[in-house]
């Protein structure tokens, strides 16, 4: 069976001084310092966490990537391969904040994923519906829909990352039988489109934290975790990893 993946996702948070002493601790944690375990930073601090994490066994990630594949006069903008450059192993892609809160469409998450496979780099592609859409029975076709913008790389290398938006931040975890049924979902629209040889994993995100973990983690749809809030912090953070580990 393939390794749960563990993805801390620190959002807009950290700071140069303050990151050394969390990321240290990250190293020093046998439960967290081992394959299939990975932060996503901001920009400005994916080079601290390539020169401590060298060497280790912790991947580095990025949040967001440019739809520009190449250099040029995109003000502002960071492209693939200069995350790739920088050491990174995954990509977020379409999180669903940048679809909220900066319009990210279709057209533009289909040439982000492009853009991430084609420097080499592994897109995690976000997922899932937001709580009107849930009440009003459209899971499937919502979280269908969003899918479907994998055929721009079908055949590549790609992580899925459930993700209920009234799950994010808000400390309200989706039941286990929701979870699993997503997770079931999604593995076979997946499959559908890409082939059953395909060998996909699917995270999953929203409120994940130390007293869920291990209820979550251990259903076998469930690829891994991709961990907001909790990944700030060491203890929480720490007891996930080990949730995941103990699935090995
Ligand atoms: P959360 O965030 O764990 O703080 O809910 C998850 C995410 O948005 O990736």
């Amino acid at each position: 069976m393939q390794a749960k993946l563990v993805l801390g996702n620190w959002k807009m948070n950290g700071r140069h001084a303050a990151n050394v002493s969390l990321l240290q601790s990250m190293l020093d944690d046998a439960d967290i310092n081992r394959e299939g375990v990975g932060i996503a930073a901001p920009y400005p601090y994916l080079a601290q966490l390539a020169a401590m994490f060298a060497g280790s066994k912790l991947a580095v990630a990025a949040q967001d990537v440019s739809r520009y594949a190449l250099d040029g006069a995109f003000t502002g903008e960071v492209c693939a391969s200069m995350l790739a450059d920088m050491g990174c192993r995954y990509v977020l892609v379409g999180h669903s904040e940048r679809r909220q809160y900066f319009g990210e469409n279709d057209a533009c998450l289909r040439e982000k994923l492009q853009a991430a496979v084609a420097a080499g780099m592994v897109p995690v592609y976000c997922v899932g519906e937001t709580l009107e859409e849930r009440e009003a029975g459209r899971f499937a076709e919502v979280v269908g829909e969003q899918l479907k913008t994998l055929d721009a790389i079908a055949g590549q290398e790609y992580v899925v990352a459930y993700e209920p938006v009234w799950a994010i931040g808000t400390g309200r975890v989706a039941s286990i039988e929701q979870i699993d049924a997503a997770h079931q979902l999604i593995l076979e629209r997946v499959l559908q489109c890409h082939g059953a040889s395909a060998s996909i994993r699917v995270l999953y995100g929203g409120s994940v934290k130390a007293d869920n973990a291990d209820a979550i983690l251990s259903l076998a749809s469930v690829g891994g975790a991709l961990v907001g809030g909790a990944s700030l912090e060491i203890k929480g953070f720490g007891k996930i990893c080990q949730s995941a580990k103990k699935t090995l």
